[in-house]
């Protein structure tokens, strides 16, 4: 069917309305966006990281990390051109006809690069207002040559991006886990999985109606998202839906599932959306940082006492892959299956 070409394709002739196939149930859609919804998240300084005040920004990363789940990075080191042109060939790709996108679709979610439409287009009831580039980097020889071939300086922008965000993601790993007392454990987490996922949000007639991407928790250890300005992400916090504020040369980093479990639940997985916007088009990367699929994941032996018991079961990728092929996805969260 049509839809299954993506968003793009569908907006290329004009539409003045949302297909039935976008609209959510009443309950589930995002309504009308309200400007005061907008929230100022934790700023976390890298720079100011590596200096005198260490102490002091791990401890607000701590409470980030604990409070909200997400912070914004900023003096982060990795240049403007980089990330400028990561977005730029990422909105290339997503302009070029149909046929040369079309050669990546896979049915395969585990194929080393992936283009598709909506969360995933082959179960989705309802469509999401999206279409995507997933690609495998990590390490990056692997998996390059495997990348599309056009537009021509995709693979060396989005080879550079993907190196120079796995080398910042250690850092962060690294700082988060001296936030949290755990410092023994550094080498896990350097042998990790990085995914990156390339979102296209084509501008939508009746936002109103339908979402980016419905809402979710990240499954791994840490995600790091680049936005171009357009506002879009909402995260839940109190209760409520609120939207971050893109900050320019900032990442937005948030704590996925698998982190919160290695934390005990200390540190938050937060479950976020994407909403559309009906005067401009979107573009975000997200780059996914998660242990190997042959690691389980067990709460650090360092955080649990008698005034923190263990909350979590051993948690291994196929326990993830069990959960989504179950029919309860999407009424029940995966943390709270792995509860003990
Ligand atoms: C995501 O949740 O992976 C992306 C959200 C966004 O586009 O802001
Ligand atoms: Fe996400």
């Amino acid at each position: 069917h049509m839809y299954q070409k993506g968003v793009k394709h569908l907006c290329e002739n004009g539409l003045t309305q949302v297909p039935n196939k976008y609209i959510l149930p009443k309950p589930e859609r995002p309504g009308i966006f309200v400007d005061d919804g907008c929230i100022n998240l934790p700023v976390i300084d890298f720079t100011q990281l590596q200096g005198a005040d260490r102490l002091r920004v791990l401890a607000s990363l701590s409470k980030a990390c604990q409070e909200f789940g997400f912070f914004q990075l900023i003096n982060h080191g990795i240049g403007d051109e980089v990330t400028r042109k990561m977005i730029d060939v990422s909105k290339e790709f997503f302009e070029l006809p149909f046929e040369d996108r079309q050669r990546y679709m896979s049915s395969d979610l585990h194929a080393p690069v992936r283009y598709g439409t909506s969360f995933n287009q082959n179960n989705d009831k309802v469509f999401c207002w999206r279409d995507f580039l997933k690609l495998s980097c990590h390490p990056l020889q692997d998996y390059s040559s495997f990348w599309p071939s056009s537009p021509l300086d995709l693979r060396e922008a989005m080879g550079e991006y993907s190196k120079k965000t796995q080398n910042l993601y250690e850092r962060v790993m690294e700082a988060i886990l001296e936030s949290l007392g755990v410092t023994n454990e550094t080498a896990i987490f350097e042998q990790g999985n990085q995914l990156m996922m390339v979102n296209w949000y084509p501008a939508c007639p009746q936002p109103q109606l339908t979402l980016g991407l419905p809402p979710h928790s990240d499954y791994g250890l840490l995600t790091l998202l680049l936005q171009d300005q357009v506002e879009g992400l909402q995260i839940q916090h109190n209760g409520k839906w609120v939207t971050v504020k893109p900050i320019p040369n900032s990442f937005v980093v948030n704590i996925g599932d698998q982190f919160e479990i290695f934390s005990n639940g200390r540190y938050k997985s937060v479950v976020h959306r994407a909403t559309v916007n009906s005067m401009k088009s979107r573009l975000s990367v997200a780059s996914l940082h998660s242990l190997n699929a042959y690691h389980n994941v067990t709460p650090s032996p360092i955080l649990i006492d008698d005034l923190n018991p263990r909350l979590y079961r051993d948690t291994s990728y196929a326990d993830f892959l069990d959960f989504l092929s179950s029919s309860d996805f999407k009424c029940k969260r995966f943390l709270e299956s792995r509860k003990l």
